[in-house]
Order: structure tokens, then sequence, then C-alpha cells
């Protein structure tokens, strides 16, 4: 199926990507599919355990993570940073502070993401080290409800800061709270050992060198 044309590579390319990645890949995507127009791309979205179903059944070339699922037998190379941070509608009574210690937040409803997303085991995560609790909270299932509702006044949330500047409704602000950014990272996954295709290991060059350099 696969053919060369002039160093060019033709053929398809299968992405699965975590949620808070697709503020990222499509900046990626475009400039690529621009120098090989023959590429038919196959771009699927989900939350971290849909992603690693997709990963485990070997549906597509590559993957970008948050949190690799490091018990799987995979290969991972660090893409770039995903800090995530907490955010309020701008007339929020906090959005002027310069600097907000947690024990102000008391009191405020969270939006969270659904279990199996990857944002909510690190933000979980976060709390557990920090001994920090989120007592009320409601499930959105969707990083675009969370922005429309914190938007809306329905509480606060902490997202991918990248959710943040991208579709986002425009009275939205990242809360200055002592002790974020929670750090977190993109990853780029294969299976160990799988053999890239052609037109596979061209994109995973061309995430590496947008992205700089790796450690
Ligand atoms: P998710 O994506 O929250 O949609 O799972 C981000 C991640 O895995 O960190």
């Amino acid at each position: 199926r696969l053919a060369q044309r002039a160093g060019l590579s033709v053929g398809r390319l299968r992405l699965g990507v975590v949620t808070t990645a697709k503020y990222l890949v499509p900046g990626l995507l475009g400039p690529f599919c621009q120098a090989h127009p023959q590429v038919e791309v196959e771009f699927q979205v989900g939350n971290r355990a849909e992603i690693r179903r997709r990963l485990q059944d070997n549906l597509d070339d590559l993957y970008v993570f948050s949190h690799p699922p490091r018990e799987l037998d995979i290969e991972l190379t660090l893409l770039t940073e995903n800090p995530l941070v907490v955010i309020a509608p701008r007339e929020h009574p906090l959005a002027s502070r310069r600097r907000i210690p947690w024990k102000a937040l008391a009191g405020e409803r969270w939006l969270m993401r659904e279990p199996g997303s990857g944002t909510r085991h690190a933000i979980e995560r976060f709390c557990e080290t920090q001994g920090l609790s989120l007592d009320k909270s409601i499930t959105i299932a969707s990083n675009e409800a969370i922005k429309e509702s914190v938007a809306a006044g329905l509480g606060l949330a902490i997202l991918s800061r990248l959710a943040l500047t991208h579709m986002a409704p425009g009275n939205l602000v990242e809360l200055p709270v002592e002790g974020f950014p929670i750090a977190n990272s993109w990853y780029l996954v294969v299976p160990r050992g799988k053999q890239l295709s052609p037109i596979a290991a061209a994109f995973k060059q061309h995430m590496l060198s947008q992205l700089g350099p790796q450690v």
C-alpha cells in the first residue's frame, strides 16, 4: 500500500492521542500534511483509558499520552511539558490576587474529568501527595464542557494550560495558586519493537524536531 515518491511517503498515518494532546498535535500535523499531501490521517482522540485500549489492541501507529501506561511494554519519548493549572472565570473574587494559598480555595466546587482520564489521575495523585482535598466536585467528561462550565460560574477546574489557550471561552483566567502548576508532560508512545511505517517514522521525527531537544 505504501509507495515512495521523490522521498515523500504515501500512505496512512494513524494517531491515537489523549484529549489534552488534541491541543498539541494538530499544530504539528498541519505543516506535515502540507509537506506530504498524499498522506491520509486517522486521528483518534480519547481519554487515557480509551487510548490505552487502542495501544493494547495495536490499532494506531503512534500515541500521545501524559501518563503513559508504563505497565505495558512500550517505548516512550518525552515531547514537551503539559502543566496543569487552576482555571477560574475572570470575575472570580480571587482572580486579581498575585498569590493564592490553597486554603483560600476551601469551599470551591471543582469540575473534574471522568474516571479513566489522565488529567483526573494526575490531580488525584497531586492532591494525595500534597495532602489536599477537593471537597465538592462534579464530574464532567469533556475539557470543552468543563471550560464552558467554569466560564458560566459552575466551579473551578484544574486543566492543561494549553486547554486554556485553545478553544476556550474568553473570560477564563489561570489562578496563581501556591504549589501550582502540577508538573506534567506529553510523551510519544509506541509498542516496544514495533516496526513503524515510513510515514509514521517521518511524523515521529517531525514531532521530535518541532518540540525541541529530547531528554
Ligand atoms: P485525559 O488526557 O485526561 O483525556 O485522559 C490527558 C492525560 O492523559 O493526561
